[in-house]
């Protein structure tokens, strides 16, 4: 469910229609709907309600600071991968105590400045890590909360670029060693053991795979706490799908339902990483259409936007629907979506049974907003496109587009070689 509709035949985006903000903004344009935003993590969170939950918001999905205000205003935390996700969310104004730090490759300074702000739990996902956590929480005169992120072997039956939970996958530690593992950090003095976590995958569509790895997430719980080692908390991580097209993801009710059921009897606070579930459809891509080519063989809408701005289409070769700005008679052709980008592999939909668009005239990629800014680069030396947020009847540039300068910023031409 969103607010992007069409009224008097013209997208709008809450009570603003887009041409209003393309004017304004210049084209291409991220655009979140905040409405929608709230309503996403309200649905996830009221989900949830029966039982001690905190939502961390995985802020790799749309990190642009008012996104996460938002989430943070409604309570919600974050999950982060990295230090430039720690500033940003502090930026943002989230409670240390609410942020969980994931990652397969956390560095010494970025830990560093995680046990300085006080977060709640570091994720860790090898031996080694463990100790250099245990190492700078000695050297900081602290004690680190850690989970340890499991991987249960399970297929979450996704793109494979965004299975994690596989033990052919970078990630976590193997079920299997869990057990030893928990006991080697035992024996870590400046760490101190919280919880358990676990993260299979992204864009899941059935309910199965996370039931399952509940399951056996549960019986290292048990065994742990035969052990001595209390777990206060249970990390899922994210991975709940969204409809791009014809997906039909569980609703976070029945998803927490099935969750629920599972967790009956463990005392434990449970910790959710969703991402894409509560921002993907929240925001769009606004693009304009510079030139059609049209032949016998194949057609051709050139838009001003490219696989630098967005890259799903062509990493994953990801299905998002394309709709134009403003409606009109159908008169339709099949054509290839693509930008300015020089790279045949830059293309936003291929193959697409589209309006007959003309120069000029604007289209929306839907579904874009999660993993779209964040995806992109300068790719072609192209600036990165402008994020509006709109509430109601108003909008908000919520990032500037970038300018030229900025693309050299931080560059410099040596002496050696001006004076060539
Ligand atoms: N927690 C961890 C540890 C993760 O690695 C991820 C996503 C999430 C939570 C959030 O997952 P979500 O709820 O958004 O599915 N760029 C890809 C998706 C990569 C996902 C990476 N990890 C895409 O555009 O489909």
């Amino acid at each position: 469910m969103h607010y992007f509709h069409y009224k008097n035949k013209e997208l709008s985006c809450e009570e603003v229609p887009l041409r209003r903000i393309a004017r304004k903004v210049g084209t291409p344009f991220y655009l979140y709907s905040y409405r929608t935003l709230k309503r996403h993590f309200q649905a996830f969170d009221s989900a949830f309600a029966q039982a001690p939950h905190l939502i961390c918001y995985s802020v790799k999905a749309n990190s642009n600071l008012a996104v996460l205000r938002t989430f943070f205003n409604l309570g919600g935390g974050a999950d982060i991968v990295s230090g430039g996700e720690l500033m940003r969310a502090l930026q943002a104004g989230a409670d240390p105590q609410k942020i969980v730090f994931s990652g397969v490759g956390k560095k010494k300074e970025e830990i560093k400045y995680a046990l300085d702000s006080n977060i709640l739990i570091f994720n860790a996902e090898s031996s080694q890590e463990l100790i250099t956590i245990d190492s700078a929480a000695r050297k900081a005169g602290k004690v680190a909360r850690i989970a340890l992120r499991v991987n249960p072997d399970i297929d979450p039956l996704t793109h494979p670029y965004i299975t994690t939970g596989l033990k052919k996958n970078k990630f976590g530690i193997d079920i299997k060693n869990s057990l030893q593992q928990y006991r080697e950090a035992r024996k870590l003095k400046n760490l101190e053991i919280v919880g358990v976590d676990c993260h299979i995958g992204s864009q899941l569509t059935e309910i199965k795979p996370f039931v399952d790895a509940l399951k056996s997430i549960k019986d290292l719980i048990v065994q742990l706490k035969k052990e001595g080692v209390k777990i206060s908390f249970l990390d899922l991580g994210g991975g709940l799908g969204i409809t791009y097209n014809e997906e039909a993801p569980p609703h976070p009710k029945q998803y927490a339902k099935a969750l629920l059921k599972e967790l009956k009897g463990l005392k434990c606070t449970l910790i959710l990483e969703p991402g894409r579930v509560l921002t993907g459809n929240a925001g769009i891509l606004v693009t304009r259409v510079l030139y059609t080519k049209e032949s016998e063989e194949k057609n051709f809408i050139v838009v001003d936007a490219g696989m630098n701005d967005l890259i799903r289409p062509s990493l994953y070769g990801a299905f998002q629907e394309i709709v134009p700005v403003k409606m009109r008679s159908a008169n339709e052709i099949v054509a290839d979506v693509v930008g300015p980008i020089c790279e045949t592999g830059d293309f936003l939909a291929r193959d697409r049974r589209l309006p007959r668009f003309r120069p000029g005239e604007l289209m929306a990629v839907m579904s874009s907003g999660a993993y779209g800014f964040v995806m992109s680069s300068n790719y072609n030396s192209r600036t990165r496109a402008a994020e509006v947020m709109v509430s109601g009847k108003d909008f908000y540039v919520v990032r500037e587009n970038e300018s030229y300068e900025d693309l050299i910023r931080g560059e410099r031409i040596p002496e050696f070689l001006i004076h060539q």
